[in-house]
């Protein structure tokens, strides 16, 4: 399973990792919060660029990865569901191939500062 933030909040914003800690052309994933409240988020990278999602597929809501940090299919052109085999663009997680297809992944907004990436959403108490 991937690993939780690396380092506490900062202005408010849970870190997730600075930008090079996430593979040219991979992704990194995060989990945040306890019992049933625990959610999942990952990250893609590909040069500066980044996209996050929640990890949690639209088809049955499974976590995406079965190997840590592994989200792209083989040719790193696709997220990959690894529980059926969905596929979703990396642009804009929408779903082009598998059982949930024309579904969307949920989008997660992460802010940057330098180098570092937070999770737009704010810690609450
Ligand atoms: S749980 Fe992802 S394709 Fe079925």
């Amino acid at each position: 399973m991937s690993r939780g933030p690396l380092a506490g909040p900062d202005f408010g914003h849970p870190f997730l990792c600075r930008l090079a800690d996430i593979p040219e052309g991979g992704g990194r994933g995060f989990w945040f919060g306890a019992d049933t409240a625990r959610f999942g988020v990952f990250v893609i990278r590909q040069g500066d660029a980044v996209w996050a999602y929640a990890n949690s597929c639209p088809h049955r809501g499974t976590p995406l990865d079965w190997l840590p940090d592994r989200f792209l299919d083989r040719d790193e052109r696709h997220i990959l569901c690894a529980t059926h085999g969905a596929r979703f663009r990396i642009a804009d997680g929408f779903c082009v191939s598998g059982p949930c297809a024309g579904g969307h992944l949920r989008p997660v907004e992460v802010l940057r500062r330098g180098a570092r990436l937070f999770l737009a959403a704010r810690q609450s108490g």
